[in-house]
């Protein structure tokens, strides 16, 4: 078993014990309270996470998606920086551990990892579930606030994942701006949403005024070629449900699908893809219609047909998401 699925076997298996340890009805009330939470006026003066059953539904209604979400943007950081591996790690506003276990499943071996958030709840639970899983190593789980003093201490990599869209814009800025003076990576994820994309464009900008280069998702370090509010570039994550998602969303099927905006980035050299798939593809009798996100600063829609040969095959297994061409 690969490193990815032996994570994700494990992360759901410490979830869904977690959950047994909880009445249905409980668990059920919980993560009702959590969405009509998440759906107020953030962001907020106090933890939304503010005891056990919200963060046991959190981790277990939110965790997956947010774990495929981060693990996504780590893989297409690493196929652009096929080199690295990072020695540190700090997660800002980490909760319940998901990007700490998406870094586990994205780079072998462990290394020391400092979890930040101000809910205590989460970090307590984030420590349990964490403990299922020796690779993830060295975790310190630490309560801390972010606000406009915030500084960090020296990481290879800083992730903030789902975390810039619970903050006021200047503790946005001055988190971005901490990681960028902390890091030697940056991978920032959010909701896929026209908001999400916003935030996560604010946030590319400054690293870039840093000194970093974007890694993923975009081909070059440019300005976004989107015209703002005309669309949002965004990908997405397919995640198996758990017994609770069924039984909170009904229906019957076995995944969801999260969206996510994301951007990574550097303070090295990398090689980001020449370009990227930015929508499902289209496949149609005898061709595939790719839209693509391109090194020169644009977007484009290519059609590959069955002329194309060894490349047409290639774009019927092409994904959203993906580098395009992929690497031979
Ligand atoms: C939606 S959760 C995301 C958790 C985790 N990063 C993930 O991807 O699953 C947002 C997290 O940010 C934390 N948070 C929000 N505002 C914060 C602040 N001002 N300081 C520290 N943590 C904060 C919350 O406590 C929560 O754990």
């Amino acid at each position: 078993m690969n490193l990815s699925a032996t994570a994700v076997e494990t992360l759901r298996a410490a979830l869904g014990d977690l959950l047994d340890g909880l009445p249905p009805k409980q668990a059920a009330q919980a993560v009702d309270r959590l969405i009509a939470n998440y759906r107020g006026a953030t962001p907020t003066d106090a933890p939304i996470l503010r005891d056990r059953a919200d963060v046991v539904a959190y981790a277990a209604y939110r965790m997956p998606a947010t774990f495929e979400a981060v693990r996504s943007a780590l893989e297409a950081f690493a196929d652009a920086a096929a080199d690295w591996t990072p020695g540190s790690h700090v997660d800002v506003g980490g909760g319940t551990g998901a990007a700490t276990w998406a870094v586990s499943a994205t780079w072998a071996g462990s290394r020391p990892v400092t979890v930040l958030d101000w809910a205590e709840p989460a970090l307590a639970l984030g420590r349990e579930v964490a403990a299922a899983y020796p690779p993830l190593g060295d975790v310190r789980w630490q309560r801390a606030r972010v606000n406009t003093s915030l500084t960090l201490e020296s990481a290879d990599l800083v992730t903030v994942s789902y975390v810039l869209n619970e903050l006021a814009a200047p503790d946005r800025a001055a988190l971005v701006d901490a990681a960028a003076s902390a890091a030697q990576a940056v991978v920032i994820v959010e909701p896929g949403t026209p908001d999400g994309y916003a935030r996560v464009i604010e946030a590319r900008d400054r690293l870039i005024a840093a000194g970093f280069r974007v890694a993923a998702p975009c081909p070059h370090s440019s300005a976004c070629p989107i015209v703002p509010g005309s669309d949002w570039c965004h990908f997405s994550a397919r995640v198996s449900r758990s017994s609770l998602h069924r039984q909170v969303k009904g229906g019957s099927l076995p995944y969801e699908d999260e969206k996510f905006s994301y951007v990574a980035a550097a303070r090295f050299p990398v090689s980001p893809a020449p370009s990227r798939v930015v929508r499902r593809p289209q496949i149609r009798k005898g061709q595939v219609l790719l839209d693509l996100c391109e090194t020169e600063e644009r977007l484009s829609r290519t059609t590959v047909t069955k002329r194309h040969g060894e490349l047409y095959r290639a774009a019927r297994d092409a994904d959203w998401g993906d580098a395009w061409p992929p690497a031979s």
